[in-house]
């Protein structure tokens, strides 16, 4: 049965990927834009809390699980609008999980007092279980239909911190967004290497959001466009 394809736009915060997938789902016949973490349903709710409230404490190993739940919570929609035909544009997924969670390890949780008050709070414990272990992170996740195409955005952090609203939530601190750089291109760099052909890695610095749009656009072009797949859903 001929399906819609996956489609994943990844990027670090406020690089315009929202912008970019608004741009993206007008050019699909039949489309339907999907953002996690979904801050909607019960998980959702209380990831929205651990984003936006300091004082909300979650350990990371947690943290990183119920992303991963926001994620199955949405999985039978996704399958039923891939074989309805239509074309789904994910704004991040699960390699936003791997990432921001591999990130943690590098943040200094000893007594320093010259650290902010911010970077305090992006990892809040020293019990670093697991939380280098990519096989673990991955482990939940496992099943979800994967990407037919990862597009993933970088900007130099500098130019991500300038950004209108940067600093609001939790992860946007420009020293861990630095930290959240290295572990993408790590994760998608060796997955590449491995021989994945779905993940591309677009620089858009100095690029205008038109032009970045139609470079997207072009990419998507390459695996199809708007043409449906015979493909069948692969799996993470
Ligand atoms: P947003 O800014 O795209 O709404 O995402 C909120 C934050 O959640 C962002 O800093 C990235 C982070 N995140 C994770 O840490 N793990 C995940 O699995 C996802 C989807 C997002
Ligand atoms: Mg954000």
């Amino acid at each position: 049965m001929p399906r819609g394809q996956l489609i994943l736009i990844e990027g670090l915060d406020r690089t315009g990927k929202s912008t970019q997938c608004l741009n993206l789902i007008k050019k699909f016949s039949k489309s339907k834009l999907i953002k996690f973490p979904e801050r909607s349903t019960q998980i959702g709710k209380l990831i929205n809390e651990y984003l936006t409230n300091p004082n909300f404490k979650l350990n990371d190993q947690s943290a990183h699980l119920l992303f991963s739940a926001n994620r199955w919570e949405l999985n039978d929609e996704i399958e039923k609008l891939l074989n309805d035909e239509y074309f789904v544009i994910l704004d991040r997924y699960i390699y936003s999980g791997l990432a921001y969670t591999l990130a943690k390890n590098k943040v200094d949780t000893t007594n320093d007092t010259n650290k902010d008050d911010k970077s305090k709070n992006i990892t809040n414990s020293e019990n670093k279980i697991n939380l280098s272990n990519l096989e673990w992170l991955l482990t939940p996740d496992k099943g979800l239909p994967k990407p037919d195409l990862t597009l993933f955005l970088t900007l130099k952090p500098e130019e991500i911190s300038k950004r209108k609203g940067f600093g609001q939530e939790r992860y946007e601190q420009e020293t861990f967004q630095e930290n959240v750089r290295e572990s993408f291109l790590k994760i998608l760099n060796d997955l590449i290497l491995k021989g994945d052909d779905s993940i591309k890695i677009i620089d858009i610095n100095n690029m205008n959001i038109d032009t970045i749009t139609n470079l997207l656009w072009e990419m998507i072009e390459d695996v199809g466009g708007n043409k449906l797949t015979n493909n069948p859903i692969k799996r993470i």
